[in-house]
């Protein structure tokens, strides 16, 4: 039997899911130890697993190096979307939101600065309202551009809201759920059909429990 290729995002969504994957019954022990090791082979099951950045794991999955990714919905609302999305893990679970300092007025006729780690997802929620706005792609602690009058507000994903708060920013609308979810490259679900969809199963019965 081939070894599934199961890539995970590094960082946050890494615990959750490999919690999830051992609560599934599949052996993680490997995962575990604290190294910078970024490829993990099991020796007692068809699976190995590589840990990548987020925008990354679509990459591999896109290009068949990894048959499976688990990677936030953020992402794939930012990328083509290349993959079979087939189930929501439920875990990493977080908001996009709209964000700025008290002072931000929503309603000013301006044409705004917006800065976001996810520009597509941007541009989508201001042309849905009809909004033309200027977008500065900015690739981490976004918090700070309305701060230091980079930008009037920002868009990004929020957790427990606790960036945003400590930073001194409120939300001024919540725009979409995410979560985690397990995507697969189109053409190893042909070939490797049984064994993903075992994966699949076992994953679906575990929320289910848990739900
Ligand atoms: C994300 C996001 C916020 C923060 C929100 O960033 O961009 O900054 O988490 O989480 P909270 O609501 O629980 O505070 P991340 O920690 O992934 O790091 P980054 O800013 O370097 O991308």
């Amino acid at each position: 039997m081939k070894s599934l290729q199961i890539a995970l995002t590094k960082g946050r969504l890494e615990k959750s899911a490999v919690a999830l994957l051992e609560k599934a019954g599949v052996n993680c022990d490997m995962l575990h130890e604290k190294s910078r090791k970024l490829i993990f082979a099991s020796e007692t099951e068809p699976y190995s697993f590589i840990l990548a950045k987020a925008p990354d794991v679509t990459t591999y999955v896109k290009h068949g190096v990894a048959d499976i990714g688990i990677v936030g919905k953020d992402v794939l609302m930012e990328q083509d979307k290349e993959h079979y999305e087939m189930l929501d893990l439920k875990i990493g679970q977080c908001q996009f939101c709209l964000a700025s300092t008290p002072s931000y007025d929503p309603s000013d006729y301006r044409r705004k600065i917006i800065a976001t780690k996810y520009p597509t997802v941007a541009t989508k929620y201001f042309r849905e309202r009809g909004e033309d706005v200027e977008i500065i792609k900015i690739e981490g602690s976004v918090e700070m551009a309305p701060i230091l009058g980079l930008a009037d507000a920002i868009i990004d994903i929020v957790e427990t809201g606790s960036t945003l708060r400590e930073n001194g920013l409120v939300i001024f609308d919540t725009m979409y759920a995410i979560s985690a979810r397990l995507i697969v490259n189109k053409a190893s679900l042909k070939r490797n059909k049984a064994q993903i969809f075992e994966l699949i199963d076992r994953l679906e019965n575990t929320l289910e429990v848990d739900a």
